[in-house]
């Protein structure tokens, strides 16, 4: 089959201009390719290079991240958000060694039977990671084919998704498929950028539509606005005389599943008693800090940080479980914490910076 001419162009524009060094582009096997690319999600390249490049030296082969501990994982997905990802990753690592012997399949429908591998992240890996011919359709890839095609509508809706998959079929490069899907995301990514693109730089202008049409940034149709929830809460510090911080593991569903953070009172309870009445520990008001905002995918979040002192030692009346730690804000990261909690530790820590900072056991104790 001839290559269409779009892929040509824009494989000669790539070996120019594209990004060629990116970690995962060297030794590029279907694991790293896999592991980048959900990293990639929803994530930009910028941050994932460092953290893609601390999770392969924890976890350099599939079967290392099958064996791994969960915790393990979130710690190394730390700071990345989106914490299903790493759940995913790691569940679809051990389906991985049960039904595939532990190779990745090169195979469109037994990747996205996998957790977290849609049809676009089964392509990438396949193409990027295998040299097979297979599209994707990441939100860059959506934006370049809306444009060429001037296709209209909200690329959220299955009818238009549908119109650019089917372009995104047509236009495939039979030679150098990874090649081609790379320089379709680096183009999205830099001169077909969402605002201001830079169409005169662009090797498809000539045959883009909305370019020809000179409205490019018409396109794609934004998403439908819609009002984000807001929630509040307080968040609690609650420190041991040593300066430990006590932390609470998340159920594994819902956001920041699995991840450790702090223990969460209404907005409008007194901080000291809700301690004593919900969680046993008699505690005294230390001081506040003003709230912040975090916002999730689907809503707001405004907490109030609480900083606690505990009035008993040794954890007091906390029952004995698994999802409970005490952790000095010192200590290293080896525990999943979204990055706001880790922040508010790192905070803490700094406002007493002679509080227990050569703690042998400092770094993670179960309360028991
Ligand atoms: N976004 C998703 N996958 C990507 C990749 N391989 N390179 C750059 N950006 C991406």
């Amino acid at each position: 089959m001839p290559e269409s001419s779009l892929a040509a162009d824009l494989l000669t524009w790539f070996d120019r201009h594209g990004r060629h060094d990116l970690p995962w582009q060297r030794d590029a096997t279907p694991y790293r390719v896999w592991v980048s690319e959900v990293m990639l999600q929803q994530t930009r390249v910028e941050k994932v290079v460092a953290y893609f490049q601390r999770f392969m030296h924890g976890l350099p082969e599939l079967a290392d991240l099958a064996a791994a501990d969960l915790d393990r994982v979130l710690a190394l997905w730390s700071g990345l958000g989106y914490y299903a990802r790493a759940r995913h990753l790691h569940r679809a690592a051990e389906l991985v060694m049960q039904r595939h012997a532990g190779v990745v399949p090169a195979d469109l429908a037994a990747l996205q039977a996998l957790p977290g591998i849609g049809r676009s992240t089964a392509g990438a890996i396949l193409s990027l990671g295998c040299g097979r011919p297979y599209p994707i359709l990441d939100g860059n890839v959506k934006r370049v084919f809306a444009r060429v095609f001037a296709v209209e509508g909200w690329p959220g809706r299955s009818a238009v998704q549908r119109t650019l998959w089917g372009h995104a079929e047509a236009q495939l490069a039979r030679r150098r498929p990874g090649d081609y899907n790379q320089a379709l995301m680096d183009l999205g990514a830099s001169v077909c950028s969402r605002r201001k693109p830079d169409c005169p730089a662009c090797p498809l202008k000539a045959r883009c539509q909305a370019c020809q049409d000179g409205e490019p940034e018409a396109y794609p149709a934004p998403a439908p606005r819609v009002r984000m929830p807001l929630k509040s809460a307080q968040v609690l510090l609650i420190r041991d005389a040593r300066g430990r911080v006590l932390l609470q593991r998340r159920p594994p569903a819902g956001v920041w599943g699995g991840l450790w953070s702090l223990p969460e009172a209404p907005a409008d309870a007194d901080p000291a008693p809700w301690a004593l009445e919900n969680l046993g520990l008699e505690t005294q008001f230390e001081w506040a800090w003003a709230s912040f905002r975090h916002t999730f995918s689907h809503y707001h979040y405004d907490m109030r940080p609480v900083v606690l002192r505990l009035l008993e030692p040794g954890g007091g009346g906390l029952r004995e479980s698994a999802d409970w730690a005490w952790r000095t804000p010192h200590a290293p990261p080896n525990l999943g914490i979204p990055a706001p909690v880790s922040r508010l530790l790192h905070g803490l820590g700094r406002h007493n910076p002679g509080a227990d900072r050569n703690d042998p056991n400092g770094a993670v104790r179960k309360t028991e």
